[in-house]
């Protein structure tokens, strides 16, 4: 019958756009619903013959099963697409990126050593395993040195121990044999130390090694006055202090003038206006000569500095622990 052909087609054109549930239960009703277009079909069977009646209501109950079976498909089709779509809410604020950062401690060490391979120093490193000999023996440090006291240092056997200072690194480059040397030597060193807020068991140090014809005591001054005052500001000053190291000879302490107040005094250098940065001498020639270096030719300057207590210096932190409690709140302030 072209009439109900025409229902058809339409319907299935209506099928095709109702792309939600709702839609679709308004398509049911105005087809199949009371008022419905197919429900008009079968209210006017009554006008037709008794003859034409059955052929006709056949058609009518074959057009209804088709239009219902082709609802429930289409329903079934349209959960499935909602369960696999993704909920995806635009308007959502988004998930702040977790951008990494340099360990404090890490970004001071590059800081120092930029600024020595600016004036030609290279970087050399060394076992934080060390044995006895390159950590205290060819350093000059006697048998009654107290950081040669199992008190103070960690032991593995009796001749191995985690070193103490970067200071052996030095002889593992002039034993190479190849003069001048002009380097520094960052790393981690180990002290049986209680931790408490200046003190740490592990810790970092850089050390810096001049060896070459005619090094003086001057150089040694000039090149730790530009250090520091790349470091902490073009007005910082320098004093040296007297003092003994084993493997050098004289020695001294460092101390710079405090970055913040300018010498006046202020918290951060505790009111005295010097900040102690580390040690410092001329290389004794003890040293030089226990590693096959002629010290009557040859004449060098070292030194020593705390990384931890340049950085907390520098950002002012009062508590070396804060460094290695992996805190994200610390860390992530710098
Ligand atoms: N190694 C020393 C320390 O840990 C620091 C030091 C002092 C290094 C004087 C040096 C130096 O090279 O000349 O205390």
């Amino acid at each position: 019958m072209p009439e109900l052909d025409g229902i058809m087609s339409q319907f299935t054109a209506e099928l095709g756009e109702a792309d939600n549930e709702r839609a679709l239960d308004d398509l049911r009703v105005r087809y199949l619903g009371k008022k419905g277009l197919v429900t008009a079909q079968f209210k006017k069977l009554g006008e037709l013959s008794p003859q034409e009646r059955p052929a006709r209501g056949a058609e009518l109950n074959l057009l209804k099963e088709r239009v219902q079976e082709k609802i429930e498909r289409r329903r079934a089709q349209l959960q499935s697409a909602q369960l696999s779509k993704p909920t995806l809410d635009l308007t959502m604020p988004g998930r702040q990126p977790q951008v990494g950062r340099l360990h404090p401690l890490a970004q001071i060490e590059q800081r120092i050593r930029s600024i020595f391979r600016s004036m030609g120093f290279t970087v050399e490193t060394g076992p934080e395993i060390e044995t006895d000999y390159y950590n205290f023996t060819a350093l000059n440090t006697p048998e009654w040195h107290p950081a040669r006291d199992e008190a103070d240092t960690f032991y593995i056997d009796d001749d191995r121990l985690l070193r103490t200072e970067t200071s052996p690194v030095q002889i593992r480059v002039l034993e190479r044999g190849h003069l001048p040397v002009r380097m520094i030597a960052p790393g981690r060193v180990y002290r049986k130390d209680k931790p408490d807020p200046t003190h740490f068991p592990v810790f970092h140090q850089v050390e810096g090694l001049y060896v070459d014809r005619g090094v003086t005591f001057a150089d040694l001054k000039g090149t730790l006055l530009h250090f520091y005052r790349q470091l902490f500001g073009s007005e910082t000053e320098l004093r040296f202090r007297p003092h003994y190291f084993p493997f050098t000879e004289p020695s001294a302490e460092v101390d710079a003038s405090c970055y913040l107040c300018k010498g006046a005094g202020c918290r951060i250098c505790k009111g005295n206006g010097w900040l102690e940065m580390g040690g410092s001498g001329m290389v004794d020639p003890n040293v030089l000569e226990a590693v096959g270096i002629d010290s009557e030719k040859w004449t060098g300057y070292a030194f020593g500095l705390g990384i931890e207590r340049i950085a907390m210096i520098w950002y002012g932190i009062d508590d070396i622990r804060l460094f290695y409690e992996n805190d994200l709140r610390f860390l992530r302030q710098f």
